[in-house]
């Protein structure tokens, strides 16, 4: 994460309020601003984001250096979805298996220089979002971009996001 200049956490409370959409459309607009982005999807058990880049099927290759992303255009893209053998795979996974998960495509995906790290987050407040703050506390987060839909419902559960955000901030666990 070292060669990362900043991450940016997607996230909102409520499901299905557009967060994958925006990643991968924020991830398009940066790049196409010349910068070098890299698109993290940690949706283990609703990963959206081969689908929508049109990426279905591809697979993570091994290198020397660790696991290669997915490449579309210039954007390295990885996320769960491509370690599935088939589309319809489910993934029930208990907490710390997500976070061994998380800390992989981290540590061990072979990132290469980027501006930008984009991280897709799922809905709520669960394992995937402390193990995500957790780990990258040492190198920083820049900051959060919560999505939300205009409902009453939508905002009460992303006023919930929004105090997550503030606690895990107050304590340090943002870093950097
Ligand atoms: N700004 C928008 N206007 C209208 N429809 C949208 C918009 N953004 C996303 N959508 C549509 O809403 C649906 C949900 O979008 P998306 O998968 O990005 O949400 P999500 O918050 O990532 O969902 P999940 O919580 O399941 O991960 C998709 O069908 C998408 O095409
Ligand atoms: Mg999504």
């Amino acid at each position: 994460m070292a060669t990362v200049n900043h991450k940016i956490l997607i996230l909102s409370g409520k499901g299905r309020v557009g967060k994958s959409t925006f990643a991968a459309q924020l991830s398009f607009a940066l790049a196409d601003m010349d910068y070098q982005v890299g698109l993290l999807d940690i949706d283990i058990c609703g990963p959206s984001i081969p689908k929508m880049l049109g990426l279905e099927g591809q697979t993570i290759h091994q290198s020397n250096l660790g696991w290669s992303p997915v490449y579309v255009d210039s954007i390295g893209v990885m996320s769960v979805g491509f370690l599935l053998h088939h589309p319809d795979a489910d993934i029930t996974w208990r907490g710390p298996r997500k976070n061994g998960l998380i800390k992989q495509f981290l540590k061990e995906v072979y990132w290469g220089e980027l501006d930008f790290l984009v991280v897709d987050t799922p809905p709520g407040t669960s394992d995937e979002h402390i193990s995500i703050v957790q780990f990258l506390k040492e190198t920083g987060i820049d900051g959060a971009i919560i999505v939300t839909s205009p409902q009453q419902v939508s905002l009460i559960d992303v006023r919930k996001e929004v105090s997550f955000c503030k606690k895990s901030w107050d304590s340090g666990s943002w870093g950097g």
